[in-house]
């Protein structure tokens, strides 16, 4: 990103604000509600365009997504909120991209899926609709659909894995699973993910550099060890969730 800004009304959501990540890289997006993170995630998935400013993925700039683009780039979005097609089962909703893509037979779709899920700690519910499940269950068929077909496409593509809360309203024990894929599709597809979080177990186990996102800008940037110790007044008030300090809530 460069001197990225997006505005809708007066106040600028980002303003100038300039970002690298490297080839593999794991960055975590914090800071409060109403920041901007969504808003950073959507630009990087071509939902949205910017005000002004520059943004490259994979050295190309970013456009707004089409459904006829023939060759866009391997960007996963885990939404904030599930986002499952509710007239759709769980299989067809993680097998959705396969199935428009992919001259594959059903049962080879159906292998997939069942790993996604499994991978995610779900099982025999791909018969299942949306509205049949938990919401934590619906968040977990969420990350199954955006890890489908990743690591294993054998060309010189790097996804870029885009997670919005992955963690938020799971059991701890889910949320490690999560926080260890991750961790793990990062590593296996050699992409590169970002992922927002008020979750200090996902922030400092899924990513390796943090930025604070306050007031349109990138307010602190660091390593997850950094994170940790820093007394920079923004990730203090951050980790400690005091109501004294540089943030103020947003409404
Ligand atoms: N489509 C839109 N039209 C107008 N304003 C928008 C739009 N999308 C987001 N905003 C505004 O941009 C700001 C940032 O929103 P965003 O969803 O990026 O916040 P966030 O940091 O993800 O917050 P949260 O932690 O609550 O999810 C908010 O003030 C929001 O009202
Ligand atoms: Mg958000």
């Amino acid at each position: 990103m460069r001197d990225l800004t997006m505005q809708w009304g007066m106040q600028p959501v980002l303003d100038r604000v300039n970002l690298v990540m490297q080839p593999g890289e794991r960055l975590a997006v914090v800071g409060p509600s109403g920041a901007g993170k969504s808003t950073v995630l959507r630009l990087l998935a071509g939902l949205q365009l910017p005000s002004s400013g520059e943004l490259r993925l994979f050295d190309k700039p970013q456009t707004y997504l089409r459904l006829d683009q023939t060759d866009p780039p391997d960007v996963r979005l885990v939404f904030q909120n599930p986002a499952l097609l509710a007239s759709l089962t769980v299989e067809q909703n993680v097998g959705f991209l396969l199935r428009k893509k992919r001259q594959l037979s059903r049962a080879e779709i159906r292998e997939q899926v069942e790993a996604c899920l499994e991978a995610v700690g779900l099982f025999d519910i791909a018969h299942l609709y949306p509205g049949e499940l938990s919401g934590g269950m619906q968040k977990r068929v969420s990350f199954a659909r955006a890890m489908i077909d990743n690591p294993q496409r054998g060309d010189d593509a790097m996804p870029l894995m885009l997670y919005d809360e992955p963690t938020a309203g799971l059991d701890p024990m889910a949320c490690t699973r999560i926080e260890d894929l991750i961790v793990k599709t990062t590593t296996v597809a050699e992409g590169c993910s970002v992922v927002v979080s008020h979750v200090r177990s996902t922030i400092e186990r899924s990513a390796e550099r943090v930025v604070m996102l306050y007031g349109g800008h990138f307010q602190w940037s660091g390593s997850v060890e950094e994170f940790r110790r820093t007394d920079n007044p923004y990730v203090e008030q951050f980790r400690t969730g005091s109501l004294r300090g540089p943030m103020q809530p947003s409404h």
